[in-house]
């Protein structure tokens, strides 16, 4: 976004991107790529539209497949399906392969959807899922200059050319996928469920994926994983491979520090106004009017 409030970020299919260099360069080429991707039966996507908590249920996802309350060594960023610079790295993982994508769910692997493999989904309340955005963006340095929470609501979250084209044409597509999926191949997982009913929320998890855990490692996983725990762990262990330019430390702290920022329910009530408000709720109410998705909004 410019110091003008315009935005200037190029789009493709509808998305405003994010400032991944390959993508900028060609993202048809990428998208392409990911459509295309040669998938194995047990792959697992997690398939989140950004700041629904990714990271958090990705390393979840993770402990649930390793069996233990073993944090991965690396960020979910070195699976992270339309950032890494070279997608064929993937191609020399060990499975199961927990992939993880922002990309819609028209772009999704299609030998993966074939293959009915499984697809897990975080949904969040989108207001959060703004101001959460916003401080990313913000604090990520994508503006020119810094920008108010109702520049980015009306520019951005809800401008033109939204990031990944926005959280209402995700969230129905995903909801009009899961309508037709006959296989049970998507588990969606609400954020602010997770947050206030972890363990269960983790045994549903851990049971979609078919694995059996005890209650003592479920227990030692949402513990391993709670906010603070999974903050502090990233930011003094974790590593970020595949980003050549993402080797030193201190640049990995930085740009894992603005992945763990608040992890509460509710921080939208700090930052719309009555007014952003109002708007919003009428936005969605006409948005939204065919779609039975249950977004807890409190
Ligand atoms: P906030 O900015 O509201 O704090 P994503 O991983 O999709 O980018 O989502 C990021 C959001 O998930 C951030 O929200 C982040 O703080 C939150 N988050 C990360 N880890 C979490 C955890 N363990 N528990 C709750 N929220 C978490």
């Amino acid at each position: 976004m410019d110091k003008n409030g315009e935005e200037t970020r190029p789009t493709f299919d509808g998305m405003g991107l994010p400032p991944f260099p390959h993508l900028l360069e060609d993202a048809k080429k990428r998208f392409e790529e990911l459509r295309n991707l040669e998938c194995r039966k047990d792959d697992i996507i997690l398939a989140t539209y950004p700041k629904s908590g990714t990271h958090w249920v990705w390393e979840i996802v993770c402990m649930i497949l390793k069996k233990k309350a073993e944090y991965m060594k690396e960020t979910k960023e070195f699976l992270f399906l339309e950032a890494i610079p070279d997608i064929s790295v993937v191609d020399n993982l060990a499975s199961p392969r927990p992939l993880n994508t922002h990309v819609p769910y028209r772009w999704l692997p299609r030998q993966h959807i074939e293959n009915g493999g499984k697809i897990v989904h975080v949904l969040r309340n989108p207001k959060d899922v703004a101001v959460s955005m916003y401080h990313h963006f913000n604090n990520g340095k994508m503006f020119e200059e810094p920008v108010d929470f109702k520049t980015f609501y009306e520019k951005i979250f809800m401008g033109p050319a939204p990031h990944m084209g926005g959280w209402f044409s995700y969230e129905k597509e995903f909801e009009n996928a899961e309508a037709t999926d006959t296989r049970g191949a998507i588990f969606t997982v609400h954020y602010e469920s997770m947050k206030k009913n972890p363990i269960d929320e983790t045994k549903r998890l851990a049971k979609f994926l078919n694995v059996d855990l005890t209650d003592e490692i479920i227990a030692e996983i949402v513990d391993k994983c709670s906010f603070k725990k999974l903050k502090e762990a990233t930011e003094a262990m974790k590593d970020l491979p595949n980003f050549a330019n993402r080797k030193d430390p201190g640049t990995v702290k930085r740009i894992m520090s603005r992945m763990y920022r608040k992890g509460e329910i509710g921080d939208w009530k700090n930052h719309f106004t009555v007014a952003l408000n109002e708007h919003f709720d009428a936005f969605y109410k006409e948005e939204m009017k065919d779609s039975k998705l249950q977004v807890q909004f409190e």
